[in-house]
This record gives structure tokens, sequence and C-alpha cells, in this order.
């Protein structure tokens, strides 16, 4: 959802993932899809939210996740202001691909203050296997061996320039937080938020 770029909201979102799962129904291929969408910091999300227009990825220990994404090119002054409110309605804000965001990039200290307020953070894959570049996986890895990673995400937008891939991020993020850690950011975690959880894991 990115206002005057991507107009999606909760209705026409979720009606696309309807279309697209009765799509794999009718040809037998066995996915389950859920839908959100990142979220673009506006001032329009006070409005959306009240309206309910937001489609929230999951739930995190009884609070809405909302997956808030910066623009890329800076964090903008306020950001933490929104992150405050937004934490007041019981919407944890998890910030999408942090260590592309190039103030982040330059100084982690620009997003000390959103991991201080309780921001969960979404790193994209790829970055710690190194495909967005040398910066980025410095900085994605330096997040991972502080701890502060929440999951690893695909960020998938197509199959060939940006493909749902996770396992070479999640290979390389077993090297700083350990075989057990990098499967919770994968797996469990996801799981927990959306609501689900991994027949591979149950009895
Ligand atoms: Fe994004």
């Amino acid at each position: 959802m990115h206002s005057g770029r991507y107009d999606n909201q909760a209705a026409n979102i979720r009606s696309a993932a309807q279309e697209f799962q009765r799509t794999l129904d009718a040809e037998g291929i066995a996915l389950q899809i859920m839908s959100a969408a990142e979220v673009r910091l506006d001032h329009e999300i006070l409005s959306w939210v009240a309206e309910e227009q937001i489609p929230y990825i999951g739930h995190w220990r009884g609070e809405r996740v909302m997956l808030l994404e910066f623009p890329h090119s800076h964090v903008p002054v306020g950001a933490d202001k929104l992150v405050a409110w937004l934490l007041k309605q019981q919407i944890r804000p998890m910030i999408a691909h942090p260590e592309r965001n190039k103030d982040v990039m330059r100084s982690i200290d620009k997003l000390v203050p959103f991991v201080q307020l309780g921001c969960l953070l979404q790193v994209t894959a790829g970055a710690v296997a190194g495909t967005f570049g040398e910066y980025a996986r410095v900085r994605a890895a330096d997040l991972l061996a502080r701890g502060w990673v929440t999951v690893l995400a695909s960020d998938a937008h197509n199959m060939e320039a940006r493909p749902p891939e996770l396992e070479p991020g999640r290979a390389a993020a077993a090297l700083i937080v350990g075989e057990e850690e990098s499967w919770k950011l994968v797996r469990d975690r996801p799981a927990e938020i959306v609501g689900t959880t991994d027949p591979e894991r149950q009895g």
C-alpha cells in the first residue's frame, strides 16, 4: 500500500488473493496463500487504521502486526511518532527490509529508536546472502548479530530477478545466529505471526 503509487486497500488485496487461491485450487496446486501488504509510511496510515483498511500480516503477543515500509532513501523525521501512535493502538509495526534503507545503511543508529520502541524487523533473506550488495549484507549481518531480527522473508516479486528464495539467506544467517535460530527466522516466528503451524513440526 503506497499512496499514489500502489493504491491498494484491504478489500481489493483480499479479493485478488481469493482469486489467486481459486486458480491454485482449480489447478490442483496444494498451496494455501494468505494476504497482507507492505504499508508505506504515510500520514494516511492514521485514517487507514481508523477505517480498518490495513491488511495486518498477523498477530504478535496479542497485538496486530503491520508490515511497515520506510522510503528506501531515508528514515523520515517523525516516523518514531507514528510508530508510537501505532503502538498505542495495539498495532506492532514490523519494519520491512531495514537493511536496505539508505539512512540505516549509513548508520545503524537511525534504527535504534525503532527497536527501542518495540518494532519487529523483517530482513530480506537475499540481503543476508549478499544479493542486494555488500552494504545491505553487512547491515543485515549486523542486525542478526544484535539479535534484532524477527523474521527473514523472501520479499519475492517474480520468478526471475526477485524469486521466492529463502534458503541461501537462512544458511548465511545460520553462520551468525546458529542453526536453531535460523529456522526460527524462516519458519517458527512467521508461523506464529500468521497463526499457522508447520505440519512437519506437529506431533
Ligand atoms: Fe518493500
